[in-house]
């Protein structure tokens, strides 16, 4: 293979998964049960995390390492709110040039290390005309734009040990996690959007006629990850919980767009999404 196929084609076995899920447990006493990947901004949800054993990507087998500023690239895995976790504080993308396999390498390794539940967070462009920067957006459920042309991270043979052939995405957003994000917001006076999410590759943001047509499809955010951790995750048998924070409005006429807003927003919205997963990890 060259270089570039190498870059959008890997093949990992469970092996792969395991050798990276040893590595972890070798380095840490905890033995998490649930997972959080922190999105664009969010990485400081990491820092209440108690008794916590910090490790960086770049030591784990396979890990992918984000390249995108607000992503710090370790694992914390410790306490939270009477819970054992690990959490990603950053993510990689699809757009930084690692195959979709790499991307969702850690939702795998999360499931060799025992993890059952997995709350997926990130920033998002708030495609509904009600929405404004700083609203918090509870997924319902996701449009697959990049699945529809054919990236998904399940292509390939089919290790039955991880998951079927064809897994089911109806209610893939847990119903139950979901109620307990409502009662979360809800007893803390906090208010929740609650819509669909739908992935673009990126990094290019969406140009005025990309975002009427994600209107008219039914999207309420658009972002450029998450989609495949938790087509992963449901593969896995894995309970997920979305969240997004939507970092700025892409409304009739919308403005520019760019990185700093978006982390920016994540930053000050910090506050309100950690209060928001507190409340579900102490429901669980
Ligand atoms: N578009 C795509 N991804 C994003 C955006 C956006 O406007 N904001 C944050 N992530």
């Amino acid at each position: 293979m060259t270089a570039d196929a190498e870059l959008t084609e890997d093949t990992f076995t469970r092996a792969d998964f395991q050798k990276s899920a040893q590595f972890i447990t070798g380095r840490t006493r905890h033995r998490p049960k649930v997972g959080l990947i922190l999105g664009s901004g969010l990485a400081a949800v990491a820092d209440r995390v108690s008794q916590a054993d910090v490790i960086p990507y770049h030591e784990i087998p396979n890990f992918p390492v984000s390249t995108v500023p607000g992503h710090t690239g370790e694992l914390v895995i410790g306490n939270l709110d009477g819970q054992a976790l690990v959490v990603m504080r950053g993510r990689s993308h699809y757009y930084e040039g690692y195959s979709i396999q790499r991307v969702t390498l850690p939702v795998r390794v999360m499931r060799e290390l025992g993890v059952e539940t997995l709350i997926v967070t990130n920033a998002a462009g708030g495609v509904n005309v009600d929405y404004q920067a700083g609203d918090l957006m509870l997924i319902t459920d996701h449009v697959n734009l990049v699945g529809m042309a054919g990236l998904n991270p399940l292509r390939g043979a089919n290790d039955e040990t991880l998951g079927p052939r064809f897994p089911d995405l109806t209610d893939a957003y847990d119903p139950g996690l979901r109620e307990m994000a409502r009662e979360s917001a809800r007893e803390q006076h906090l208010s929740l959007r609650e819509g669909v999410y739908i992935m673009l590759a990126g990094p290019s943001y969406e140009s005025g006629a990309d975002v009427r047509f994600l209107r008219m499809i039914g999207a309420d955010a658009v972002g450029m990850s998450t989609v495949p951790e938790v087509i992963v995750a449901r593969h896995g048998n894995m309970r997920v919980l979305g969240l997004s924070l939507i970092s700025n409005s892409l409304g009739m006429g919308h403005e520019k767009v760019t990185h700093e807003q978006v982390l920016d927003a994540g930053r000050s919205a910090i506050p309100k999404m950690a209060q928001v997963i507190d409340g579900v990890l102490r429901r669980l």
